[in-house]
């Protein structure tokens, strides 16, 4: 795979040819790279979870006596079995944000009415998340304002992503949404009274694993920023953070109506 050709010395078709070549070879080249890094970063988040559930099991069967004892061994066997598979969804997604927009399928969505889906989505799995969503148009209900061309499922999963950590690291677990129009864009703006983000820690938010100081004793895998950067980069959109330590995170996405 590293093997390259020499280039001739004149500057002829053989030349050009043999470059194209070569950088067909060196995009090749990275996109191996690229594969075999995530493959063998994911193999290294897994066992963790695995691990921790293996052991569980086989302390369970050496030392447990009673019913209760096997009880709370199921228990917590079943809370490290649900997480592993809460990872192997979030990486899923990831994967499914990670293909080339030609290969995803597109079509005219509302963005307000995703946004909606996703609301419901985060409240039904946790009762204590509180929800917002504030229109800052004067828009009527059967407004075209938030028609754009994109995947319903994708931008779900990205949205139900950032209102999940609003809620998740601000005490009083409440996002609140601003959703706005102009000729060009939508935009978005998932706000929260909580902890806030590091400074030094901004940089590093959207990578692959990357967990902030904040994250204490919240759950996670680092992995759900790094989604949403992904879906909402194939919709050729923008997303940037405003934090402050404390006082809450501001993140901004702004949409494309044409990709
Ligand atoms: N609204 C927010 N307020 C404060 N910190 C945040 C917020 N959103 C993200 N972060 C910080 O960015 C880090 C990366 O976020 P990300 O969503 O990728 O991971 P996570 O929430 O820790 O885990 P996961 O999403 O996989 O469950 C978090 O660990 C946290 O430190
Ligand atoms: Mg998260």
């Amino acid at each position: 795979m590293n093997k390259r050709l020499e280039l001739p010395k004149t500057k002829d078709e053989l030349y050009d040819l043999s470059k194209s070549f070569n950088s067909t070879f060196n995009r090749l080249e990275k996109s191996f790279n690229n594969h075999r890094n995530f493959v063998s970063t994911i193999s290294h988040e897994f066992r963790t979870p695995l691990s921790i559930l293996i052991t569980e099991l086989e302390l369970a069967k050496e030392l447990n006596k009673t019913i209760d004892d096997y009880k709370i061994s199921i228990d917590n066997a079943l809370e490290d079995a649900n997480r592993a598979s809460e990872l192997s969804s979030a990486l899923l997604d990831f994967a499914r944000a990670s293909y080339d927009i030609s290969q995803i399928n597109l079509k005219t969505i509302r963005v307000d009415e995703v946004l909606a889906d996703a609301k419901l989505n985060v409240i039904n799995k946790n009762g204590q998340y509180r929800v917002a969503i504030q229109y800052d148009n004067d828009v009527t209900s059967e407004s075209s304002f938030f028609d754009m061309e994109g995947n319903p499922y994708l931008l779900q999963v990205a949205f139900v992503n950032l209102i999940e950590n609003a809620c998740k690291y601000s005490r009083d677990n409440t996002c609140n949404v601003k959703i706005s129009n102009d000729d060009k864009t939508i935009q978005l703006h998932f706000s929260d009274n909580g902890a806030g983000i590091d400074s030094e820690d901004i940089p590093h938010i959207f990578d692959l694993f990357f967990r902030g100081k904040n994250k204490k004793s919240e759950k996670g895998n680092g992995v759900g920023l790094s989604i949403v950067h992904q879906i909402i980069t194939i919709h050729n959109g923008k997303i940037d953070v405003k934090s402050k330590l404390g006082k809450g995170s501001v993140f901004l996405v702004s949409l494309p109506l044409e990709i």
